[in-house]
C-alpha cells in the first residue's frame, strides 16, 4: 500500500484532493495535518473532519498545526473558498473539534515519518509552515521520506495572491524557502500555471457533481461559492487558458497516489523570493544552475488528464 501523509489548509480544493486520496485504490492515509491558509487552522480542522465524515473515514487521525506563518500576518482565501473555507455551507451535524488528536501536527509528522522510514509520501496542499517547522525540529526528516508532493509556487511569475505570488508560497514565503532548500527527497511541484492550463471543463463538473452519491451532494453544496467566484470576469481574465474548474490541490494528490499521472516534468533547482515589492513569495526556477544547489525538483509539465478525470469521478462515487 502507498502510505500518504497529507498537510492541508482545507478549502474546497483541499477537500477534493482528500476525497481523491480516500477513493484511490492501494492508498493508506496515515494522517492529515492541518495548518492555517485558506482559513483559520480551527476551521481547517473542522473542515477536514467534515470531509472524513462524508467519506465515512473518521478513523483517519487529524492533527492541528501552525495557526500562522513563520513571519508576518496570516492571509486567507475567503473570497474564493468562503469565510469558513468550505463555501459557507455549514453542517449542523459536523463532528466537533474534540475528535482531533491531542498530539500536534508537527510532532505527529515527525513521528509518523520516523515510524515508516522511506515509505511515506507527504502531500502538501497548503502554506508550508508545518513542514518547515518539522524539518527544523528533525533535520533528517526529508531523507526519510519517499517523496514530497507540493501544490504551490509558480513558474512564470504569475500570481494569484500578489502580482507575482501564488497563494501557498506567499502565505508563508519563509516556510516555502526552508522546505525547498532542506527537503532533499524527490520533490514534485504542481505549480499554479500548470493547474490553470489543466482546468476541467464546466461540462465535466456538471457530470461530476451529478453523480448520485452523498459525496457528490456534499461537494455540490460546498463548491457553489467557488464556482461562482471562478465564473467572475476578473477570475477568468487573470487565469490562463479560459473558463473551467481549477482543482489545484488535486493535481499534487494525483501525482502522489498514481506514479503514472506525471507524463512530463522539468527538473531544476527551485527557491523562493523573500524580498521585493511584488515578488515576495514568488518561486524561482534556477534554469542555469546559478544557485549552486544540487537538489532538483520535478516541476510537473504534463499530466495524464484522462486518468485525472477518472480519479476525480471516483472521488465522488
Ligand atoms: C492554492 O491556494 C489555495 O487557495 C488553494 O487551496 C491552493 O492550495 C492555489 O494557489
Amino acid at each position: 500500500k502507498k502510505k500518504l501523509l497529507v498537510d492541508v489548509d482545507c478549502g474546497v480544493d483541499d477537500a477534493q484532493a482528500i476525497m481523491l486520496a480516500l477513493a484511490a485504490p492501494g492508498v493508506e492515509l496515515l494522517g492529515i495535518t492541518c495548518v492555517h491558509g485558506n482559513t483559520t487552522v480551527e476551521n481547517v480542522c473542522r473542515n477536514v473532519l467534515r470531509v472524513l465524515q462524508v467519506c465515512d473515514k473518521l478513523e483517519v487521525p487529524v492533527f492541528k498545526g501552525a495557526d500562522r506563518p513563520i513571519l508576518g500576518n496570516r492571509l486567507n482565501a475567503g473570497h474564493f473558498h468562503g469565510k469558513d473555507g468550505l463555501g459557507d455551507a455549514p453542517d449542523p451535524n459536523a463532528p466537533g473539534l474534540d475528535r482531533l488528536q491531542e498530539e500536534g501536527a508537527v510532532s505527529a509528522m515527525i513521528r509518523i515519518v520516523n515510524e515508516n522510514q522511506g515509505e511515506v509520501s507527504l502531500v502538501a496542499t497548503a502554506p508550508l509552515t508545518n513542514l518547515a517547522l518539522a524539518v527544523r525540529m528533525d533535520p533528517s526528516l526529508p531523507s526519510k521520506l519517499k517523496g514530497l508532493y507540493i501544490m504551490g509556487g509558480n513558474t512564470e511569475s504569475r500570481g494569484n495572491t500578489s502580482v507575482c505570488g501564488e497563494f501557498n508560497f506567499t502565505a508563508d514565503p519563509e516556510a516555502a524557502f526552508i522546505v525547498l532548500n532542506d527537503y532533499q527527497c524527490p520533490t514534485y511541484l504542481a505549480c499554479w500555471e500548470f493547474t490553470c492550463r489543466n482546468k476541467l471543463s464546466w461540462d465535466f463538473c456538471d457530470a461530476w457533481l451529478a453523480q448520485k452519491s452523498h459525496k457528490a451532494q456534499f461537494m455540490a453544496k460546498i463548491f457553489r461559492y467557488s464556482i461562482e467566484a471562478s465564473k467572475t470576469e476578473r477570475f477568468e481574465k487573470e487565469v490562463i487558458a479560459g473558463p473551467g474548474l481549477i482543482s489545484c490541490d488535486s493535481y499534487a494528490m494525483a501525482a502522489a497516489v498514481d506514479d503514472s499521472f506525471v507524463l512530463e516534468s522539468d527538473q531544476f533547482p527551485v527557491s523562493v523570493e523573500l524580498v521585493g515589492t511584488h515578488t515576495r513569495g514568488m518561486m524561482i526556477v534556477d534554469t542555469m544552475g546559478l544557485l549552486n544547489k544540487t537538489h532538483k525538483a520535478f516541476i510537473i509539465k504534463k499530466g495524464d488528464m484522462e486518468k485525472f478525470k477518472k480519479m476525480m469521478m471516483a472521488a465522488l462515487k
